[in-house]
């Protein structure tokens, strides 16, 4: 859903508290053994929102008739089984008691009626509320009251419990607050979810009006799927790096990172899909989709399912795509190698099989090819199956395809006697094998030594670099930049690259790199920092991880 939305309406007032946000912090503080273990969402969830096609026009007909074409095209029986509707389904009043309620004349028959009617279909009901005052159509006056679930936590979880909901999306939608605060608050729902004693699959956005936080931690102790970044729009590359609107590509430089955070009950979340809604060619729509797929994404489509083409139709019913997504292992691929054009990402099968991504992020077809060693599936002869076409070809080394751009070519690679379909009781603790720092399960293998920095004096800054993940030809850091005793308003961090290494993606903050020296400053929302407070960026580099010293200079 395109919106007016202005980045900038940020109130500097709030940004002082947004410093505050420390990623760092909280991905040091939270191991993934704390994962929420709700039992639900084993692996990422299927199904249809209502947000991407029809924004805040909704009402109960439509949800009905988009409940009967997931059926009736096949879609619920491939998996796809929650019917999320999203914002603006609510009466803009609570009742005298406080509780919430549907709006009355959007859906007259009240909520628990749909709750049945998705039920007795064999889907799922998931609906749309905030942790905040209100939501993010009522924050941008596109739908009127304040009834989000500040103050109502329990009662709201309760009221969802009663009329059947099966998963809550819950959006921050505000741009207050740390990310100590927002993992403080989301926990509450969180709670008082797991109070009403209902299976509920729970979704957040910390991203919304907000400071990019989703990337900053692994949110699998408070929730079951956490959206990594901005909105997605119908487009494949907006030339964002975290900001409003994404397209495919930048949210697909946000998310490939943060690979080790997945696992069955616990997912990044990069978005509803934009399949089927235009904006992009046929082949983008099918990169997409297998991106998605290998990145263990939630696939829920966003698209009007009333009236899918067949090319639409090709792409979200594609079982083998859909089989890699849902494997019982719950991971996501980790990347094998980019060289900013050509990117390989490989995820690991319950059965033993490896599927493999070969993504041309260029303007003109080439080749992208990896190997078996590469992807773990060294010592013999294997079998590629292509999951676009089912064709099926062998290898003892190289795997290859010639690849249209922005295309990706996806290979599920089985050893000689595997059974194609994942079997469940496969031993998932078979050795990672993709390779020795892919490993998605594998904890971080960069070193935790951080940059030196030097104390800032009153008035200045200082800044640190961090490198918090890295694989086989490229890491992830996040850089903190400290405010001495006095506040800074606006800030430049600078450093040299010892050994070529290039920035493919950054996070809250603007690059101007030249050769191997790297400028960035402050965005608009995260210039100002209170003194003795910080706030942070991060990006993603090719080449070995390196934490060279950063200057930091404040005007
Ligand atoms: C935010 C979310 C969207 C959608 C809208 C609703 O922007 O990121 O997915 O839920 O709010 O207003």
């Amino acid at each position: 859903m395109d919106r007016k939305r202005i980045r900038t309406t940020l109130v500097p007032a709030v940004t002082a508290a947004l410093a505050l946000a420390s990623g760092a912090v909280a991905l040091t503080t939270v191991s993934p053994a704390q994962a929420l273990e709700n039992g639900v969402a084993r692996t990422p969830p299927m199904g249809w929102n209502s947000w991407n096609t029809f924004g805040c026009n909704i009402n109960e007909s439509l949800i009905r008739q988009m409940a009967d074409a997931i059926v009736n095209s096949g879609l619920r029986d491939l998996g796809y089984q929650y019917v999320v509707v999203d914002d603006c389904w609510f009466n803009p009043n609570r009742d005298s008691s406080g509780n919430i309620q549907g709006d009355p004349s959007r859906f007259p028959s009240g909520m628990k009626a749909l709750g049945d009617y998705l039920h007795n279909k064999g889907l799922k009901f998931g609906i749309y509320q905030v942790p905040v005052d209100k939501t993010c159509a009522q924050y941008f006056n596109s739908y009127p009251g304040a009834t989000g679930s500040q103050g109502h936590e329990a009662q709201d979880a309760r009221q969802f419990a009663a009329w059947g909901v099966d998963y809550l999306k819950y959006d921050w939608c505000s741009p207050n607050g740390t990310i100590n605060d927002q993992v403080a608050t989301f926990a509450k729902m969180r709670d008082a979810l797991k109070a009403t004693g209902r299976p509920i699959v729970y979704s957040i956005n910390p991203n919304s009006i907000h400071s990019k936080t989703g990337p900053q931690r692994n949110w699998g102790d408070v929730a079951n799927m956490w959206r990594t970044t901005e909105d997605i729009t119908n487009k494949w590359d907006t030339g964002q790096t975290n900001g409003y609107p994404m397209g495919i590509q930048n949210i697909v430089n946000v998310t490939v990172p943060l690979a080790s955070y997945a696992g069955p009950g616990h997912f990044n979340d990069p978005d509803m899909m934009e399949i089927g809604r235009g904006g992009m060619n046929d082949t983008e729509m099918r990169s997409h989709f297998a991106l998605w797929a290998m990145m263990a994404s939630p696939l829920i489509a966003g698209n009007d399912i009333r009236s899918m083409d067949s090319a639409t139709q090709t792409i979200l019913k594609n079982k083998n795509l859909i089989a890699i997504n849902q494997d019982s292992l719950g991971l996501q691929a980790t990347q094998v190698s980019n060289d900013g054009t050509r990117r390989v990402l490989a995820k690991k099968l319950a059965n033993g099989d490896v599927a493999v991504a070969l993504f041309n992020q260029g303007g003109s077809t080439t080749t992208v090819s990896t190997t078996t060693s590469a992807i773990g599936k060294s010592g013999g002869t294997v079998t590629l199956t292509d999951a676009w076409t089912n064709a099926t070809s062998t290898t003892s080394g190289t795997i290859s395809a010639s690849v249209p751009a922005h295309g990706t070519v996806v290979y599920r690679v089985s050893s000689p006697g595997s059974s194609p379909s994942a079997s469940p009781s496969a031993s998932p603790s078979v050795s990672p094998s993709v390779s020795p720092s892919a490993s998605p399960s594998a904890s971080p293998s960069a070193s935790p030594s951080a940059s030196p920095s030097t104390s800032p004096v009153p008035g200045g800054c200082s800044a640190t670099i961090k490198t918090i993940n890295s694989w086989g030809g490229g890491f992830q850091s996040e850089v903190t930049v400290q405010a001495g005793s006095s506040a800074v308003n606006g800030w430049t961090v600078k450093w040299t690259w010892p050994g070529g290494q290039t920035i493919s993606s950054l996070w809250n903050g603007r690059q101007s790199s030249s050769g191997s020296s790297v400028t960035v400053t402050n965005e608009s929302y995260n210039g100002s920092i209170a003194a003795g407070a910080s706030t942070t960026f991060g990006f993603t580099a090719n080449g070995s991880a390196a934490t060279p010293t950063a200057t930091c200079t404040s005007p």
